[in-house]
């Protein structure tokens, strides 16, 4: 009795947890191609722009090379948005692609978003990774830059950025100094990943067949669901050679989109973020926010521990019934587990019957 209650228990206790989180993240929708050979059906997700092509006889896009002033890209056919009003829910994503740049000062490659309404098939040879309009369309973009652009501010020609409305990144890291070269023509892997409990987009970068590093490389607090607000975006990679033959290639590319209910989402932290007028609390009004706030969570925190509690007396109750809760002798059982076979009779009359 006692070991059936105790698994019993475990699996009650699992099947809530499972049904908890079920409800607070349900998956939006998601691509993992390993390579882009025939067998791997990308076309069904991915398409292809400008001069980004399959290259025969092997599974990987070539985005850019072909010539100079080449430039293309690969997007996710399929929109996204970041936040959703009925229900209210805000995505969280999670991307992952290995790509390799040539020795070339081309524009490496970018991880882009943008409004659906881009123009997809236009490119501008000059710009940077063949993108323009950054302030018109509030293009977002992850640049992997091989290119010192003195137009951009671009630190050198070994760069990554976070570019958000405008090419000029908002945060940047000197790739040399952590020992990694761009366009070294090796096989790389990068990570983004936007947690929005957090409001952090993180980046992170490595050789292939390395792991993913513990520490991103970039890190940048931003609201994407104030930003986008329900706005259907399409996201991708994309590049331009410039005047150079720089061969870009991608290799793999995976994207997990994950739906999380608004209620789990940070308070706005960027004022710039809201559109219209921005009205600045003083730190007063905050404080005064603050108590009835602390106040709530504390009932929150109660009430759900006095759930959990309520559900595992209820359980203990249950299965446990004509158990003392601490036997007299022993305080300590060892506890045994058991494997039982079932023999699964199967009622061919009635299997034969149903055909
Ligand atoms: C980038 O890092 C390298 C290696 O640490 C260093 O020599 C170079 O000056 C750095 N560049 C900038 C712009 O900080």
């Amino acid at each position: 009795m006692a070991i059936f209650s105790t698994s019993t228990y475990f699996k009650i206790l699992l099947f809530l947890i499972l049904y908890f989180k079920a409800l607070s993240a349900a998956p939006n929708s998601s691509f993992n191609f390993k390579n882009f050979g025939k067998n791997s059906k990308f076309e069904s997700k991915l398409a292809l722009y400008g001069n980004a092509k399959v290259i025969n006889g092997s599974s990987s896009v070539q985005v850019t090379g072909s010539s100079i002033f080449s430039a293309g890209r690969v997007m996710y056919k399929k929109p996204i948005k970041f936040l959703e009003t009925n229900p209210r829910n805000i995505m969280s994503f999670s991307t992952h692609f290995s790509f390799s740049l040539s020795h070339e000062n081309g524009d490496g490659l970018a991880f882009v978003m943008v409004p659906i309404e881009y123009p997809l098939n236009d490119f501008d040879d000059g710009a940077s990774f063949g993108l323009f309009g950054w302030r018109k369309f509030k293009v977002l973009g992850v640049e992997f830059d091989t290119f010192m652009d003195d137009k951009d501010g671009d630190v050198n020609s070994n760069h990554v950025g976070i570019d958000i409305s405008s090419p000029v990144s908002v945060k940047v890291s000197n790739v040399s100094s952590v020992k990694m070269v761009l366009n070294s023509g090796e096989k790389m892997q990068a990570w983004i990943d936007y947690e929005p409990g957090f409001l952090r987009l993180e980046v992170r970068l490595g050789q292939l067949g390395e792991m993913r590093p513990v520490n991103p490389l970039l890190s940048y607090r931003i609201d994407l669901s104030r930003m986008w607000k329900d706005k259907e975006l399409f996201v991708g990679l994309s590049s331009s050679s410039r005047n150079s033959l720089q061969k870009c290639k991608v290799y793999s590319w995976s994207m997990k989109l994950t739906r999380v209910p608004h209620w789990m989402h940070s308070q706005p932290l960027d004022p710039k973020a809201f559109s219209g007028p921005v009205k600045i609390k003083d730190p007063v009004d905050n404080k005064r926010d603050c108590l009835p706030r602390i106040l709530a969570a504390l009932i929150l925190g109660i009430g759900c521990g006095g759930f959990g509690a309520f559900i595992v007396l209820f359980v203990w109750t249950i299965f446990d019934k004509r158990q003392p809760v601490v036997p007299e002798e022993c305080a300590v059982k060892p506890v045994e587990f058991e494997y039982k076979k079932f023999k699964v009779v199967v009622d061919k009359s009635a299997e034969d019957g149903n055909k």
